[in-house]
């Protein structure tokens, strides 16, 4: 049996338990009150990584307002690959805290999950990437099977920057042949998976004003433009009854996928009436005409709205005219969409169409770029041979609805192939309540990451 596969088995205990170390540590990088707590999920990163055997391990602070990167690396497998290895130790708000069945902070076991906030999402997913270098460490003398380094954030939910400048401006501290981005899902339970594309995202803000003040509704009201209203028919022009996005243009760079794409995804085990049932609690499935489920979800855009906020949301009843209301409007990208052309376009249609007496402001908050990978390269091999002698069945390739944005940066800047290897599952409740990690996936996962890195380093 392999040495590195038989030290995680060993020490499958311990490692679960480090895990729960760190999920303890509420790292919410949206909320400013837990900026201290981001910082010590970073040093507790940083701590695994050098107690390991890791070099150069660093807490990168952050440039301005932000978060800290983790930088380490390990180099001395000449004539070997350099993997660049990818995970976020940020999470999102645990709210509504009341659906919970243990607190969100206190990992707790339940029928083989994990429940936690980040369980999967994404500290499952780092910590097994950690426990793979040191399975690998253990059982080498001290070395590992091809060169390694490590870059992990910690705002990937808030969709930072941070990450983004600094693969910009210094390229050469992240050289590598590949990456793995450990921070996607598998398509089913026991279904070995690699994702292939990922969609980008633009969220923006738009905020609506009337009057300098808020207005008495009786003594004005006839008279003075309601900002909600405005801002209802802003939006209830974006996207018509059938789902289709009606900003001009918008979609005129969506690349269909190939039909080789899409008979494969039709060969996928996707029961939709299950993922509308027990998945989604959704009365009806609706979408852009003409479109499957995974084609909706995959590769074509979106439009959604987020919240409103504004006015009076108080108890009981309060006769005003909000001087503003604000909406958050966000798109998802698929390719050839360029975040700049969308938000441009979407902007522009905005202040057109914005009703008489109110004024609009459009803001970007954030912004990423679609990616679809190829899947013809050595790395990929490599992944799909050791997720075979783990799993004992062939990988499917799928893409996400979902973004991470830095994926598209690494091949932007790096030129590098990313090999998306991650263990979710379809029901792990990603950034809801109940959150959890399917523990024997922590564990199949770290020996999915030992077996790549030999296979690669091989
Ligand atoms: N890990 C997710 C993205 C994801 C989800 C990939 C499911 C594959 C399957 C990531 O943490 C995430 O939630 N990203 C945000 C990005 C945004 C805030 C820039 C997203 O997709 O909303
Ligand atoms: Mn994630
Ligand atoms: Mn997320």
């Amino acid at each position: 049996m392999d040495a590195a596969v038989a030290y995680a088995r060993e020490h499958a205990a311990r490692f679960l338990d480090d895990l729960k170390v760190l999920l303890r540590i509420p790292s919410v990088s949206t909320l400013p009150e837990h900026k201290g707590d981001v910082r010590k999920a970073a040093e507790w990163v940083a701590a695994d990584l050098r107690r390991m055997g890791m070099e150069h391990v660093e807490v990168i602070p952050a440039k301005g307002e932000g978060h800290p990167l983790v930088y380490a690396d390990w180099l001395h497998a000449p004539g070997k690959p350099t993997v660049l290895c990818y995970a976020h130790y940020d999470v999102q708000p645990p709210d509504p805290l009341d659906e919970w069945v243990t607190p969100p902070f206190e990992p707790t076991e339940r029928n083989q999950n994990l429940y936690a906030r980040g369980a999967v999402d994404d500290k499952g997913q780092l910590v097994l990437q950690l426990k793979a270098f040191e399975a690998l460490f253990k059982t080498n003398g001290g070395k590992l099977p091809l060169n390694v380094r490590v870059i992990c954030e910690g705002e990937e939910e808030v969709g930072g920057e941070q990450i983004a400048a600094f693969v910009r401006e210094h390229p050469d501290r992240l050289k590598a042949d590949f990456a793995l981005i450990s921070d996607t899902e598998m398509f089913a339970p026991e279904l070995p998976t690699l994702c292939v594309g990922l969609r980008g995202m633009i969220y923006t803000e738009l905020e609506v004003r009337g009057a300098k003040a808020d207005l008495h509704s009786g003594m004005y009201g006839g008279a003075a433009p309601n900002p909600f209203v405005a801002l209802a028919q802003i939006i209830s022009e974006l996207k018509d009854r059938e789902g289709k996005i009606l900003i001009p243009g918008f979609c005129d760079d969506v690349q269909a996928p190939s039909a080789e794409e899409l008979k494969a995804w039709k060969n996928l085990p996707f029961d939709e009436e299950e993922y509308r049932e027990k998945e989604m609690g959704a009365p009806k499935l609706v979408g852009e005409k003409g479109y499957s489920t995974l084609e909706r979800t995959w590769a074509r855009p979106t439009l959604d709205v987020h919240g409103i906020v504004g006015g009076f949301t108080g108890a009981g009843a309060k006769t005003v005219i909000p001087a503003k209301a604000t909406a958050k409007v966000s798109m998802r990208l698929v390719p050839e969409m360029t975040p700049e052309k969308s938000f441009r376009q979407y902007k522009a249609y905005v202040e057109k169409i914005k009703p008489e007496g109110v004024t609009v402001d459009v803001r970007l908050i954030h912004s990423g770029a679609p990616i679809v990978i190829g899947t013809d390269n050595e790395y990929v091999r490599a992944a799909t041979r050791a997720l075979k002698t783990v799993w004992g069945r062939d990988t499917v390739f799928i893409r996400s609805g979902g973004s991470i944005p830095v994926v598209g940066d690494f091949e932007k800047y790096l030129k590098i192939p990313s090999v998306m290897m991650g263990f979710g599952l379809p029901d792990d409740g990603l950034h809801a309540p109940n959150e959890k990690f399917h523990i024997p996936n922590f564990h199949r996962g770290i020996e999915s990451v030992i077996r790549f890195f030999e296979e690669a380093g091989a």
